[in-house]
């Protein structure tokens, strides 16, 4: 279990929390937020083109903020001497120049066309990027995950017409808004050259090993190149050359197959009627009886830059295609970029990807083709917490036509089964990956996985509980070995070996059964789910108990989902917000200066079902609105210390 040598790895994280002033760096090309390595950044950079704009040291003691107890109450509860702002709501205005967009309307009447300039719904990832000296300025780009359709449409999915599948369409994507903070408050601004939105139907571009192969091939783009769109955009990631990769997580749900899925099919999850979003009536793309090869054209990392807003979208295919939960980046020590992603799935895995060449300076015209070069990998976790990764690369291990891979264009649209012949380890849905900005040590949240120990699926080193219906947090270190204890790898991020532990198991500890109890130091919380570092080495971690599960046996007494703050030196963890009735907490991005922080109230009101009934939009919640609003809407909110000072103090 990994346990033998924590000691030695806890004690050899040489973490200095409360000032941490090279992790911040801006690259002169492009004012966007280096988040690697100080050495890796030096690197990149050369010194001499290091600004002094780096974070300011810390003012206060890490976690020093007053804790806030769990809550079941339809509100945001945040500590005393903070203050959140509700910034961008579902409905709202994107601000994109020269487009005026239609007022919300409660009653959820606005027509799929208005709501291609508002914001979509369910926002989920988010990263922010810095425009110019000023910290405070800069551009949010928003994943918008799924829809509710029951609070989507002013009679639900009573009625199915085209126009609700197009105003579905248009309120999922993401959103790029401009944001500028004055005196403490903060603004979308309402008229800004960069904003943008984007869909399910946005013209986007194939990259990479797999692009034009004979998988992604349709009768409406013979030359598999040009797919349209992007679908259920979950986490995400920040490049240290100024894009950000949105994820395609849970877009197998949007098809409907055929009654009995091909193996392949059976793979992904594709099934008659998919979820139930009835896309494919009125879209036929969505109907993969018809068009087969359409799914092939999702589950891809999607390149955007978010400066540009006529730029064409990229999947990138080098990075596999899986249920993409989000691409963490972060520089090898000779400058290459490494990604590193979940698949958000029961007994699915961790991967990830090192380019072949090194970033340069000069933002992202300098690295357009960066992502498309490199060698994907799986992670194995090994018993005595060593782990291995294993390459996905086809004529290696067994990825040979034979086993059904005829190139690696075929490795990488068939990820998952490239991954189980190498014999990667089953995980416990892997979500979030966090990477510690001085040390490189690699955090991952495994949210649940309440089927761990049925059938031939028993607990394996790294996922250790049966019936693990709380989850985990695993931390490692890259780099082989040159000694006793992890402290002694050189943390190189393109290593292929890693030595892991476990950095919590979740749970309450007056849990009935022990299994569910876990080993947090500090206040209770269970299914993690977003994971994030701020530039001073303190881990946030966001909770997504599921509305089914919220309440309910093991989860009574835990209340709403919740962000808590963890100093990874100590583990110590304290709760640090809790959300309203329905939700959960997603998408945390920070300021540079840290005076700031982004989290998403994500389908606020959410029922068991996860789709409301249109009769009573307000039954669970009417956040952020309130009692005189039509109904609760997702939304993008900023917290900052009344005091102005660095958050998480
Ligand atoms: Fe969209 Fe895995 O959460
Ligand atoms: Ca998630
Ligand atoms: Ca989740």
């Amino acid at each position: 279990m990994g346990q033998g040598f924590g000691k030695a790895f806890e004690q050899g994280e040489g973490v200095n929390i409360a000032s941490n002033p090279c992790i911040h760096e801006i690259d002169s090309e492009r004012r966007h937020v280096l988040r690697c390595t100080t050495a890796a950044v030096a690197l990149l950079m050369g010194s001499h083109t290091l600004t002094a704009n780096a974070a300011a040291p810390a003012k206060g003691k890490p976690l020093g903020f007053t804790g806030v107890p769990v809550s079941v109450a339809d509100t945001l509860v945040v500590p005393a001497e903070y203050e959140a702002q509700v910034l961008y709501r579902w409905g709202d205005a994107t601000g994109i120049a020269g487009a005026a967009a239609a007022a919300f309307k409660d009653d959820a009447s606005n027509s799929a066309q208005e709501q291609l300039l508002q914001s979509g719904m369910h926002h989920d990832g988010m990263e922010y990027f810095p425009l110019d000296k000023n910290p405070r300025h800069g551009l949010l780009a928003i994943n918008h995950e799924y829809t509710d359709d029951g609070l989507l449409h002013s009679d639900g999915m009573k009625t199915w017409t085209a126009d609700k599948v197009r105003k579905s369409q248009a309120a999922h994507g993401v959103s790029v808004i401009e944001v500028v903070e004055r005196a403490g408050v903060w603004r979308v601004m309402p008229s800004s050259r960069y904003a943008r939105r984007i869909t399910s139907n946005t013209p986007m571009q194939f990259s990479g090993p797999a692009a034009g192969h004979a998988l992604l091939k349709t009768a409406a783009d013979p030359e598999g190149m040009r797919p349209l769109g992007t679908l259920n955009n979950c986490a995400a990631g920040q490049t240290p050359w100024g894009t950000f990769l949105t994820c395609e997580e849970n877009w197998n749900g949007y098809f409907s197959a055929q009654d009995k899925p091909n193996p392949d099919e059976v793979r992904y999850g594709l099934r008659a009627k998919g979820f139930g979003y009835r896309w494919h009536e009125f879209d036929e793309r969505f109907d993969a009886v018809k068009n087969p090869n359409e799914p092939h054209r999702f589950g891809w990392v999607v390149e955007i830059d978010p400066q540009d807003p006529t730029q064409t979208p990229i999947k990138r295919t080098a990075l596999g295609r899986i249920k993409h939960e989000g691409a963490t980046t972060t520089l090898s020590r000779d400058g290459r970029a490494v990604v590193y992603m979940g698949d958000d799935e029961r007994f699915e895995y961790i991967y990830k990807f090192v380019s072949r060449d090194r970033v340069k300076p000069g933002g992202y015209r300098a690295n357009k083709d960066l992502l498309d070069h490199g060698t994907l990998y799986v992670a194995r976790f090994d018993e005595q917490g060593y782990g291995r990764w294993l390459p996905l690369v086809h004529g290696e291990g067994g990825l040979n036509a034979a086993a059904g891979f005829s190139s690696q264009a075929e490795v990488l649209v068939k990820c998952r089964q490239a991954a189980d012949a190498v014999g990667a380890t089953k995980m416990d849905r892997p979500e979030w990956v966090a990477v510690h900005p001085s040390t490189g040590e690699v955090f991952v949240t495994l949210t649940n996985n309440s089927n761990r120990g049925q059938g031939d699926t028993g607990p394996n080193a790294a996922n250790p509980r049966n019936d693990n219906i709380m989850g985990h947090i695993i931390r490692w270190r890259e780099g082989k070995g040159q000694g006793v204890g992890a402290n002694r790898l050189d943390g190189d991020a393109s290593a292929v070996e890693f030595r892991w532990m476990h950095f919590a198991l979740a749970g309450d500890p007056n849990a009935g059964k022990a299994e569910y109890r876990g080993t947090i130091k500090g206040e209770m919380y269970g299914s993690p789910d977003g994971l994030q570092f701020d530039a001073g080495g303190l881990l946030w971690i966001q909770t997504d108990i599921s509305t089914s599960a919220m309440h309910k046996g093991a989860y009574r007494g835990m209340g709403n989902n919740m962000m808590l703050c963890a100093d990874p030196a100590t583990g110590e963890t304290k709760r640090f917000l809790t959300g309203p009735a329905g939700c959960e907490i997603t998408g945390v991005s920070f300021t540079p200066d840290r005076r700031a922080v982004f989290i998403n109230i994500q389908h606020p009101g959410e029922t068991a079902s996860e789709r409301s009934d249109a009769a009573q939009p307000k039954a669970v919640s009417s956040w952020p609105d309130g009692p005189a609003g039509g109904r609760p809407r997702s939304a993008t909110v900023v917290i900052r210390r009344k005091d102005g000072g660095i958050v998480g103090t």
